[in-house]
């Protein structure tokens, strides 16, 4: 049996990571009048990931474009050392993996103390049990559908089932954190993204990368819109 989709927002977050550099006022603007609900932001810092991508004044930057939330997604070592930072650049969710942090309640109080609300990211081999403890604190959970370090890659398939199951945690506990999904989102696959239970819809190369910005999102948004 068909799974009923479930209403609620669903939140379209274009990946900066895919976007062109040289003109990001174009992009960030393009993806906003069409209808962005904020923006994502990949720092990676060449040891947890295999690349390097950019730092807190990227963030800044983009911050000083648009007015929308911003979502960093911070795939680096000890991120405890640069809490504070990511707050000044005006980072508005500060997402962390539980493949770094020791201390994840930690770490996930002084994110919020500072500000920010914390989200918790996981890789596609780290089992959900790591969320049973933490899941109260979040703001949302980030799950990743392609393993973390490039834009580009194909989406995990494995990944629906492992959104279903973080739905039926938050649903049996009560909780009201977000779900996003990070990897390989495209229109063609968002619909199901939708219905396994995410509500934020991270998309990089799917959007900066078509043809016409504010087409491709509009095909992501028309194909979630129940
Ligand atoms: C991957 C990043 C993603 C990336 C998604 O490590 O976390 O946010 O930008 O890019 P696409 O949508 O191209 O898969
Ligand atoms: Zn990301």
């Amino acid at each position: 049996m068909k799974t009923k989709p479930r209403k609620r927002h669903v939140h379209i977050a274009p990946s900066v990571l895919a976007a062109n550099f040289a003109d990001l006022k174009h992009d960030i603007t393009t993806a906003e009048k069409a209808g962005a609900d904020l923006f994502h932001l990949d720092i990676m810092d060449g040891h947890f990931v295999p690349n390097i991508s950019f730092g807190p004044a990227m963030v800044n930057t983009v911050r000083r474009l648009t007015s929308l939330p911003l979502d960093t997604h911070l795939m680096i070592e000890n991120p405890d050392m640069y809490l504070e930072d990511f707050k000044k650049a005006g980072t508005t969710r500060l997402i962390v993996h539980v493949e770094v942090c020791r201390h994840l309640h930690r770490t996930v109080s002084e994110i919020r103390s500072l500000g920010m609300l914390p989200g918790v990211s996981l890789n596609p081999a780290t089992p959900l049990s790591v969320l049973e403890e933490i899941l109260p604190y979040v703001d949302s959970v980030l799950v990743m559908s392609v393993n973390p370090g490039f834009g580009g890659q194909k989406f995990i398939a494995a990944s629906l089932d492992k959104i279903l199951r973080v739905r039926t945690m938050l649903d049996s506990r009560g909780i009201e954190a977000h779900i996003e999904v990070d990897g390989g989102v495209e229109a063609d696959n968002a619909a199901a993204l939708v219905e396994a239970g995410a509500d934020i819809l991270i998309a990089g190369t799917s959007i900066f990368r078509a043809a016409d910005i504010r087409r491709a999102l509009s095909a992501i948004r028309a194909n979630v819109s129940f």
